[in-house]
């Protein structure tokens, strides 16, 4: 038997999210969500987010990729590469224009149904994430998004829609995608739709001291409880409607180490993984954890939890973690050593790693702690939602992209979840974030490239939108064929 196989079942696969890939940004009734109004920004230049459309702005989600019309042949491509799982989002402002409308839109509906038999048509499962990042705009305007517990009821309203309307062919869900990425200044737009905190979007060179004000700060943790809380109703519904659904929290969970044995570092460091944990607690175990009240007392953050909240917490603890990782940071307590301009200022530039062009550090090691810090906390089933390479690709003259880089990347990455579970952590699947080239979220770049598939699209919204297998396509096809088996090929 070979010893390098992944569990029987393990479900290989890729992950998107509608913003970014679907397109069609007002056809057949859809409202606008937040995201759509985002400019196209660069590593150095962070994107900006209009109120409405100004008809002089270039807006990436207005074509993503055209998956909304691509779809089949999306699908039917990655069955090719032998997905076992296709983790998707559900626009919100498809099926609900203004986020609180009375009846749902038949055509949105309509539209993931047909997504969600396309995939089983070729033996692909599903998993659907009910929000990633695309609030509503019109709860934005309205009600200052996740700020008000309004937007609570119109979400587990759109969640009750989903749960019921595709019982029996979606059997795996997440709440909220990254939900800790709310604490963040820039969750004011991606997730917490606080339109009240201002506009700011990332900006790796300058995050202002206003933008971390407390009374901002205030913001983003109350709206982040509502989520929190309008989470576990959905879970709790979700079981109700349907006892074999399984649901899932997902929190962005890159690795946070200290950049030295100083012991400052150590507690920077320590204080880093918080933001994991605070959210993990609260979705996994029900309850928010002993340290809430100083990290939330150091920010200047007062967050008053009702009774019932706690209730409705205990109530919808999810059934796996998923998570995404990229890459990892390093803390520091002292000034002069290197920031890293890299993922979301992941802190000082760790001299042990490379990094991509646009400074995220490549560290699968970091993988494998992660997945084992995570286990060793909630031993719970984990799922990695998203993981992958965001490069620029060039296209040969014999009309390929030749993408060795990025195989390099999946396959160190798979060995080091196969470390993690031979250390014992129950890991169940994989989705490689952005299988098909997809607009990048946080600079709205096309040029940051993902996929095995290639799309003939630049930042511009010019092309002709083909899609082309790269080399990597026919790696990850031999890598689900033999089930992780492959990436150990040169060490056997
Ligand atoms: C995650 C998001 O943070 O990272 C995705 O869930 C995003 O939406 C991915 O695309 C990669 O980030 P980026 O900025 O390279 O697209």
């Amino acid at each position: 038997m070979n010893k390098n196989v992944f569990p029987k079942g393990f479900l290989w696969g890729g992950a998107t999210s509608a913003y970014q890939c679907e397109g069609a940004w007002n056809k057949d009734g859809k409202g606008f969500a937040i995201t759509d109004l985002l400019t196209t920004g660069t590593r150095r230049n962070p994107r900006k987010l209009t109120l409405e459309v100004d008809q002089n702005t270039y807006y990436p989600a207005k074509i993503g990729i055209d998956h909304y019309h691509h779809y089949k042949e999306d699908i039917k491509l990655f069955s090719e590469m032998g997905f076992k799982v296709y983790r998707m989002s559900v626009s919100w402002a498809r099926i609900f224009p203004n986020g609180d409308d009375e009846v749902p839109n038949q055509k949105g509906l309509d539209f993931y149904r047909n997504v969600f038999e396309e995939c089983h048509k070729y033996g692909i499962e599903p998993l659907v994430s009910i929000m990633h990042h695309d609030t509503p705009m019109a709860l934005a305007l309205k009600q200052d998004g996740w700020l008000s517990r309004k937007t609570i009821d119109a979400y587990v309203k759109y969640a009750k829609v989903l749960f019921e309307e595709y019982k029996g062919l979606v059997h795996y869900w997440i709440t909220f995608n990254e939900i800790n990425m709310t604490m963040n200044y820039f969750g004011d737009v991606y997730g917490g739709a606080i339109l009240s905190n201002g506009t700011r979007m990332i900006d790796i060179n300058h995050v202002s001291d206003d933008a971390m004000s407390s009374e901002k700060q205030n913001k983003r943790f109350a709206a982040l409880h509502n989520q929190f809380v309008a989470s576990a109703l959905a879970v709790k519904l979700g079981h109700k409607i349907d006892s074999s659904n399984n649901i899932g929290c997902m929190i962005a969970s890159d690795a946070h180490y200290p950049y030295s044995c100083n012991p400052q570092n150590i507690l920077a460091a320590q204080n880093s993984m918080r933001k994991l944990w605070y959210c993990g607690d609260v979705q996994v175990r029900g309850e928010y954890s002993y340290f809430t009240r100083r990290f939330l007392e150091e920010k200047g953050v007062t967050l008053v939890v009702s009774e019932e909240d706690k209730k409705i917490l205990k109530e919808g603890t999810v059934d796996f973690y998923s998570f995404s990782y990229y890459t990892s940071g390093t803390d520091c307590v002292d000034q002069e050593v290197d920031t890293d301009s890299g993922n979301f200022n992941l802190g000082a530039a760790n001299p042990y790693l490379k990094k991509s062009e646009w400074g995220w550090a490549f560290d699968p090691d970091g993988l494998r702690w992660v997945l084992n810090e995570i286990y060793g906390r909630y031993h719970i089933p984990l799922f990695i939602a998203e993981n992958g390479l965001g490069a620029i690709d060039e296209v040969s003259p014999d009309g390929i992209v030749h993408d060795d880089y990025r195989i390099h990347y999946l396959k160190e990455h798979t060995k080091a979840m196969k470390q993690a579970i031979d250390d014992g952590v129950e890991l169940f699947g994989y989705t490689w974030w952005g299988p098909i080239d997809l607009v990048s979220a946080s600079t709205g770049e096309m040029k940051k490239r993902y996929g095995f598939i290639y799309v003939d699209l630049d930042n511009e919204g010019h092309g002709t939108l083909e899609r082309k297998p790269k080399d990597s396509f026919y790696y990850y096809k031999k890598l689900i064929d033999t089930n992780g088996a492959c990436v150990f090929e040169d060490e056997e």
